[in-house]
């Protein structure tokens, strides 16, 4: 039986490279690309399929910050699949980012240098709004779609008898200072993008120590900054490329900057390989590149503790009720 892969934002950057590289690894996959644009995932589709026959890609079509469409296509995947065996959510939104200029400049002559540029801390804020569903976009995208995503596919990833793997792209950016229990969804702030990026974090120590039992195993990856839609929004590509020969020989000092997806996938790939037991529930696992432009994978643990990833996860549950009784009400009433 073909093992099935579901990859959230599979229709470019790292989700897209993520896919061909899989195909490259395992041509008896058959991977599900869950994307919100049916032109751009089926032009995705087709290219994968162009350059390998024999593999099989299917379609779901998804909005993650859209509560209704995730419910729709929980029941479409669990009527194709009776098993995932590997979930990556990856899709990701960074809305209009700000670069901090004045923390740019300081942040060149200061000791921090290579730690600031590595994670951008401290040198991105962003505009949020709210959705649809009332909730704030950044969250609703990089937390919330996908954890309602998994509540409604446990019975296709919760197997005890035979593990399975939730992957989560999360980032470097992820930073304790900018998430606050009581304001969950980042409503206050200015940097919803790091919070969720915590908040996801937390959220996959929460799952694995209420999953691992049933077969689950969760683990959290930063891609690095490789250049995609994501990082163009922060600065115009032609600003990129302006900057890559600094980037290069920084590169030998900064493992972080991966630049391209195909490099930024290297550890989604690399679990792909592991054995889910074997991970550790507190390690974030990295993509990293040599100067000379090798890929490898370095871990860290988690800024993070138990007790807090158990709170987050509570709060995420209580939500899905309220979301759940709004949803059913309105429902009766139209
Ligand atoms: N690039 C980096 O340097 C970097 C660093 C750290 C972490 N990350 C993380 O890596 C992940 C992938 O980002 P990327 O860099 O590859 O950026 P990207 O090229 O913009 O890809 C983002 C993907 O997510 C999809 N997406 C966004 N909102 C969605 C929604 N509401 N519903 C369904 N799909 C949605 C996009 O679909 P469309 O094609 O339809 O827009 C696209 O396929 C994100 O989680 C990001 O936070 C990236």
């Amino acid at each position: 039986m073909r093992k099935v892969v579901l990859v959230t934002g599979a229709s470019s950057g790292i989700g897209l490279a993520l896919c061909k590289r899989l195909l490259e690894e395992d041509d008896e996959l058959h991977l599900c690309l869950a994307c919100r644009n049916m032109g751009k995932a089926e032009a995705v589709r087709a290219d994968l399929l162009a350059s390998q026959p024999t593999v099989e890609v299917s379609i779901v079509q998804v909005d993650v910050s859209n509560l209704q469409s995730v419910f729709r296509a929980s029941r479409e995947l669990k009527q194709r699949f009776q098993r995932l065996d590997y979930v990556y959510f990856n899709a990701g939104i960074m809305p209009n980012p700000q670069l901090n200029i004045r923390a740019l400049l300081s942040s060149i002559f200061s000791r921090n240098v290579i730690h600031v540029f590595s994670t951008a801390e401290g040198l991105l804020t962003q505009q949020d709004k709210v959705t649809a569903d009332g909730l704030q976009e950044v969250f609703a995208t990089n937390v919330f779609g996908h954890f309602i995503l998994f509540r409604e596919l446990e019975p296709l990833i919760c197997h005890s008898d035979h593990p399975s793997q939730l992957i989560w792209t999360s980032s470097r950016n992820a930073n304790r200072s900018n998430f606050n229990l009581e304001d969950i969804q980042h409503s206050k702030g200015q940097e919803p993008y790091s919070s969720s990026k915590y908040a996801t974090d937390l959220l996959s120590v929460a799952l694995n120590k209420n999953f691992n039992r049933q077969g689950l195993y969760s683990s959290v990856v930063c891609p690095g900054t490789a250049l995609t839609n994501l990082t163009y929004g922060i600065v115009p590509s032609l600003i990129w490329t302006l900057m890559l020969p600094f980037i290069w020989l920084f590169r030998f000092f900064a493992n972080a900057f991966t630049l391209t997806p195909y490099n930024g996938a290297e550890a989604l790939i690399w679990l792909f390989h592991q054995k889910p037991e074997s991970l550790s529930p507190r390690t974030k696992y990295m993509s990293a590149t040599t100067g000379f432009g090798s890929n490898y994978v370095i871990t860290q643990k988690m800024d993070l503790d138990e007790e807090t990833a158990e709170q987050c996860y509570q709060i995420l549950l209580e939500l899905e009720k309220h979301v759940r009784t709004t949803i059913q009400n309105s429902d009766h009433q139209s």
